[in-house]
């Protein structure tokens, strides 16, 4: 369970600052697929990445599984990340030197996997999104869709218990988009993980039990999609 309580993120540069958000609250539930969207400059990122402790909010505070993230160390807070989130992001982030695998494994290495352990693992997975015969390819040699899906691989290595995309089908065309789509709707279905996803499609919808919808750095509407809201157990 997220629970986002009046949260604000002022970004000071110089003597001018920018209200990013205002005041926002929401729950999300575990196993809930929602989406976040908006204008360009609404929010979206900004909120992500607080719910994503890769920021932190001005004001307000935020509490994971019970856990009053402001209460937490900078080390905690690391330790918490690679415990329980994984991240996707719109440019992929992966190392262009290392081989499909060892993007994949990075992650369980820097949270102590043995090295046995670790790469059956990463193959595993890379497998399970459709690229087991690609893992000793590098970057520069995959298309776009494939890219992403080491990206979801890599985000899942560690089997995080919340799974945060900031626009991840960006870059993709729509038949690669509803690869992408699909592979996310799965892992939700099938190991009920938490996802929260931005986008500025409309059509992404479909995936998605509730849309937040941000204006302003407020949330100005909040809908239920068509695979309809979960219920709280
Ligand atoms: N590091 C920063 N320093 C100063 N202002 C920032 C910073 N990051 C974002 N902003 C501002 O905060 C507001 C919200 O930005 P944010 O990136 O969250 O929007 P967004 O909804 O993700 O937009 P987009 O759809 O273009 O990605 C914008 O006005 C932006 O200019
Ligand atoms: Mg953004």
């Amino acid at each position: 369970m997220i629970q986002a309580n009046h949260i604000s993120r002022v970004y000071t540069m110089g003597v001018v600052e920018v209200q990013a958000l205002r005041d926002v609250s929401f729950t999300i539930i575990p196993g809930e697929f929602v989406g976040i969207t908006g204008a360009s400059g609404s929010g979206k990122s900004t909120l992500l990445h607080i719910i994503g402790l890769l920021d932190s909010p001005t004001t307000g505070n935020l509490i994971i599984n019970g856990t009053d993230i402001s209460t937490l160390s900078e080390d905690q807070m690391t330790e918490f990340r690679l415990q329980n989130l994984g991240y996707i992001f719109q440019d992929y982030a992966l190392v262009p030197e290392l081989s499909v695998q060892e993007n994949v494994y990075l992650p369980a290495k820097a949270r102590g996997m043995g090295r046995e352990e670790y790469l059956r693992k990463s193959e595993e997975i890379l497998t399970r999104v459709g690229l087991g015969h690609r893992i000793t390819h590098k970057q520069y040699e995959l298309s776009g869709g494939e890219q992403q899906r080491v990206a979801i691989a890599r985000a899942l290595i560690n089997t995080p218990m919340i799974l945060f995309a900031d626009e991840p089908c960006a870059n993709l065309d729509s038949k690669t988009s509803r690869i992408i789509l699909d592979l996310l709707k799965q892992l939700n279905e099938e190991y009920g993980q938490t996802i929260i996803m931005v986008t500025h499609e409309e059509w992404h919808e479909e995936y998605m039990c509730r849309m937040i919808i941000l204006s302003d750095g407020v949330i100005s509407d909040q809908r239920e999609c068509q695979r309809g809201l979960i219920k709280t157990i």
